[in-house]
């Protein structure tokens, strides 16, 4: 029988999830189909219960849902617990709803699969709420560190380095003072779009030529950060491969095949740059 998945949201019309979706059900002849719902925070509790009765194989779920499902599934799974936080649900053998988060470990492949390995694996994160979080343990897990934080509010970051091994907080001064010294800068925040405008003073200038800035928004594609630390010579890494790759988890977790990534991040970036 022809097999359902969704992405929960709302809003959910830009949502770039089911052209992706469908796309690899399609190269994988995986008999589904992938439907965006718009589901109101209120209706959050009744759409569940209609998903596991109407037998939704499993789904996505985004903005502003992630952390409001946990209650409403019958599990969460170690890395959706770490960050109190869940993008994708399957459906065990027996039944059961998990929750899951490939947000960070996303993140990471998709590092991997542009910068290859790394000589030096000091990491910058610039932000200290739930995308650093998850991106944060999965670096670490992944063998990355040491980890620097820095926030407009220090003590939320200073909060975030208390949890981690091998994971230190910076002011933002101090940030700027030692940008040539990391391997990787990661900007989660939204400061990225606009950080001029932002009044958070940290800057790309200095990062080492080696250096991989990252920045997890995809739209634009690229940010006003990511353009500075160009300019300053970096490799820059905007968020579409962390888009495919969080995607692509979620994929693995429903069929158990990994999709083809690379020729979708050049999908994604085509329909967002227009
Ligand atoms: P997400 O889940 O996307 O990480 P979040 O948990 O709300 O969202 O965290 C937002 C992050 O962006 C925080 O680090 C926040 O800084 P504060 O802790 O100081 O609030 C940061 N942020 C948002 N707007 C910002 C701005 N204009 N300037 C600097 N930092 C900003």
């Amino acid at each position: 029988m022809k097999k359902w998945y969704a992405v929960l949201g709302d809003p959910i019309a830009q949502s770039m999830s089911p052209t992706m979706h469908d796309q690899w059900f399609l190269e994988n002849e995986w008999n589904a189909s992938y439907i965006p719902i718009l589901v109101t925070p209120e209706n959050l509790g009744q759409a569940i219960q209609s998903l596991r009765t109407l037998g939704c194989s499993g789904w996505n779920v985004t903005v502003p849902h992630k952390q409001a499902i946990i209650p409403f599934l019958d599990e969460v799974d170690e890395a959706a617990a770490h960050m109190n936080a869940v993008n994708t649900v399957y459906r065990t053998a027996d039944g059961k709803l998990v929750g899951t988060n490939t947000d960070g470990r996303g993140f990471v492949k998709s590092l991997q699969e542009f910068a290859g390995e790394s000589e030096n694996n000091s990491v910058l994160l610039i932000g200290a709420g739930g995308a650093a979080r998850g991106i944060a343990h999965a670096l670490q897990s992944a063998g990355y560190g040491p980890l620097y934080f820095t926030n407009r509010t220090t003590s939320k970051a200073a909060e975030l380095a208390s949890e981690m091994e091998n994971a230190h907080v910076l002011s933002v001064e101090q940030a700027q003072q030692k940008m040539g010294e990391f391997g990787l800068v990661v900007q989660t925040t939204s400061v990225g779009m606009n950080f001029a405008q932002s009044g958070m003073p940290l800057h790309p200038k200095g990062v080492s030529k080696d250096a991989v800035v990252a920045d997890i928004i995809y739209n634009p594609l690229e940010t006003e950060f990511l353009r500075e630390a160009r300019l300053a010579g970096a490799k820059t890494m905007n968020g579409v491969g962390m888009f495919v790759h969080q995607g692509a988890l979620a994929f693995e977790k429903w069929t158990n095949v990994y999709p083809n990534t690379k020729k979708m991040i050049q999908t994604i970036t085509m329909k967002v740059g227009g």
